[in-house]
């Protein structure tokens, strides 16, 4: 068997994807149509041929930009059901989604119309595949701390069907701090506590992420490595990590993917996971994760099992669940 295959066979969960970054350009335009909306690209083959960052601003531009054809509880299916039905081609047997909630009801959608549209499928995914699920709705750290709150306000009558929060868009110059009493509020609700930090930005802000959000789990966090005191209190505690190696590629987080801190993260043990981010913009899905450290670090067997067993333990699952997939 070779490791491709082996790759493909693991059971995985994904803990790491903005479901509005598995819209792939065909169904974008498919919408775009169907909700008589122009997109300023001619073809699917322009639209993909934007798609090169050289940083995360660059790519929120045009990630924001694509989530507008997105009008309609169907639309909101349609791009679940069709993440799911490609990911479980990956034997990906659990999925943790982040959605954006604000960068639809900006634009007017209402918040039930998109979490219906996206549970619904969600729904479909585990009778229909087997897939179980989390889902985490996430708040854009470029808008103000009265937005988040906003956001949880509408987030209120729909609380049964979101298992927790997080924190993304631009990172640098929006520390967590900033976000501290929503956390705090969310925590009260029963809301399981992840953010995005070290992306882009220091290892001061995963800090935060820990000591003022009280995260229980970390996205990203590559930057933890240019502090060696965090790295061991990371490993301490086994804070899990969703790590995205073609994210970092697309995004400039690193140069080049033989850099990729991946095997020093495992070395010095951390509970390190690996995940897709925004498939449909940085060119693959969570087996082309694996593919790309074995392309460029030669991933062995042993890591490639570590990184889909550290999936299940990172998750939110009931830890009998976990024991099951271990
Ligand atoms: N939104 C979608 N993908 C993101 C990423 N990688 N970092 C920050 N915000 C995001
Ligand atoms: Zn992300």
């Amino acid at each position: 068997i070779d490791a491709y295959e082996l790759f493909a066979k693991l059971p995985k969960a994904e803990l790491h994807l903005h479901i509005e970054g598995s819209f792939e350009p065909e169904l974008m335009f498919e919408i775009a149509r169907r909700n008589e909306i122009d997109i300023p690209f001619a073809t699917v083959e322009e639209l993909r041929k934007a798609y090169d960052f050289s940083n995360l601003q660059d790519f929120l531009d045009i990630y924001y930009q694509g989530m507008n054809v997105l009008q309609t509880e169907q639309d909101y299916y349609d791009l679940t059901w069709a993440y799911l039905e490609r990911v479980n081609e990956d034997n990906v047997r659990h999925v943790e989604i982040f959605f954006d909630p604000q960068g639809h009801t900006e634009r007017g959608v209402p918040f039930e119309t998109v979490i219906t549209g996206i549970r619904a499928a969600l729904e479909d995914g585990k009778s229909q595949l087997g897939i179980s699920y989390k889902l985490i709705m996430s708040f854009l750290r470029h808008l103000s701390e009265e937005d988040a709150f906003d956001c949880l306000e509408q987030a209120k009558p729909f609380l049964k069907w979101i298992d927790g929060i997080g924190l993304d868009s631009s990172e640098k110059g929006n520390p967590p701090e900033k976000f501290a009493r929503v956390y705090e509020d969310c925590r009260g609700l029963g809301l399981k506590l992840v953010a995005h930090a070290g992306e882009e930005g220091p290892a001061d802000y995963v800090w935060s992420a820990l000591n003022i959000l009280k995260v229980d789990r970390l996205d990203h966090g590559n930057r933890s490595l240019d502090d060696p005191e965090l790295v061991v209190h990371l490993a301490d505690r086994q804070m899990a990590l969703t790590v995205c190696p073609l994210s970092n590629l697309k995004l400039c987080v690193v140069q080049d993917m033989k850099n990729h801190p991946m095997r020093v993260m495992l070395e010095k043990g951390l509970l390190v996971t690996l995940n897709s981010d925004d498939p449909s913009y940085f060119g693959g899905y969570v087996n082309d994760n694996f593919k790309a450290l074995h392309d460029a670090l030669d991933m062995c067997v042993e890591e490639a099992v570590a990184l889909a067993k550290n999936s299940f333990t990172g998750s939110f699952l009931e830890a009998s669940d976990i024991r099951g997939w271990h």
